[in-house]
């Protein structure tokens, strides 16, 4: 602890990104990312605007981006606030609605940047267990003090909760903020985008980074009741009011009008996660149903830190959490049809090991 540091920041307990190696010789299959590379027309978007125009400052509202989500969303302008990245929008979300509160509730496996927002503003994290199976029965959170924010599907379970479960916890529970986290929504989960109208405790987030390999670019999205994006304004104007750069602003436009290029990438990885199923399957591994772009996978005879060291060693990155309940896991990204070739075929080889 240095002697400069606030109470608040010594007490801070960080996210740890997955690992980023510098050098090239990894199938990096550890962080989530879109193995193929963005529409064409992002890159024709971004080098349009690499110009003198970058003297000024961008668009604080981001407005033409915030007019095509919501065309392609089917909500107004109004309904739409755009951030740096899903992790910006998730922490001006937590600050407008959560800090203060009792607590925020949220599932004992999940992303495991939601505690740290607790812990950066101050809000106690209640944790519910998930089911055995890793489903998640949202009867639990019924009549709880606090907001409620999980994934969907979850990570790093790749798990989808349905839509009616999500509708009947908005019902019963109309005085209680639900943040739903569609990160890895567009690979094969239904959106709760459709209840938004109907349910002013919804707010919904996603992300450009995963399903329209923008991760590079940092554009997340949140979609709601004007009064919860008037919020969100509120704190953004408090502390960055321009969080998106003018590259960023054209990137995302045009990656959310190539609906045909989103729509060919994400029903790609979808089957390339099909057949990665199959083939981990075959080698004894139990996986756990995904609609995400990764699976999270244990054997039975094999201790998944003792994998991980060994696929580390082999050149193939993937993530593993050493925390309760998911301790003999690794969740496992889905890349190219070729990378996951290799990984299905190095996995033999390092089980007999
Ligand atoms: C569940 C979940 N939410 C949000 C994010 C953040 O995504 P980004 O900040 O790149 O939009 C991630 C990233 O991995 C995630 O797994």
């Amino acid at each position: 602890m240095d002697k400069f540091w606030s109470p608040l920041v010594s007490r801070l307990q960080p996210y740890v990104p997955g690992e980023q190696p510098r050098d090239q010789h990894y199938i990096k299959l550890n962080t989530n990312e879109n193995p193929y590379p963005p529409s064409p027309q992002v890159i024709t978007a971004i080098n349009r605007h690499v110009d003198a125009g970058l003297r000024l400052y961008p668009d604080p509202q981001a407005l033409s981006l915030c007019e095509v989500i919501a065309g392609a969303t089917g909500v107004g302008v109004r309904n739409v606030f755009v951030g740096n990245g899903s992790d910006e929008v998730l922490a001006l979300a937590f600050m407008a609605f959560f800090s203060g509160a009792e607590q925020v509730n949220f599932p004992d496996i999940t992303y495991s940047f939601y505690p740290v927002y607790c812990g950066l503003f101050g809000v106690k994290a209640n944790t519910i267990p998930l089911e055995d199976d890793f489903s998640l029965d949202l009867r639990r959170y019924n009549g709880l003090p606090g907001g409620i924010i999980f994934p969907n599907p979850n990570a790093p379970t790749g798990r989808e909760t349905g839509l009616q479960a999500i509708e009947a916890l908005l019902a019963e529970n109309p005085d209680t903020l639900v943040i739903i986290d569609e990160a890895y929504v567009d690979f094969g989960a239904k959106s709760a985008l459709s209840l938004v109208g109907r349910y002013p405790n919804l707010l919904v987030i996603q992300t450009f980074s995963k399903s329209r390999s923008l991760a590079g670019m940092r554009v997340g999205f949140a979609i709601g009741d004007k009064g919860l994006i008037e919020a969100l304004n509120r704190v953004k104007d408090s502390f960055n009011s321009y969080p998106l750069d003018r590259l960023a602003q054209s990137a995302a436009t045009a990656a959310m009008q190539d609906g045909i290029y989103f729509n060919n990438i994400r029903r790609k990885i979808i089957e390339t996660r099909t057949q990665t199923v199959e083939g981990l399957e075959g080698l004894g591994f139990e996986v756990v149903p995904s609609q995400a772009n990764f699976v999270f996978v244990r054997h039975p005879q094999h201790d998944a830190g003792e994998l991980y060291e060994k696929l580390r060693s082999a050149g193939i990155l993937v993530r593993y959490f050493n925390k309760p309940r998911i301790d003999q896991y690794l969740r496992i990204t889905i890349g190219t049809d070729d990378e996951m070739q290799q990984l299905l075929q190095r996995l033999p080889v390092l089980l007999a090991d």
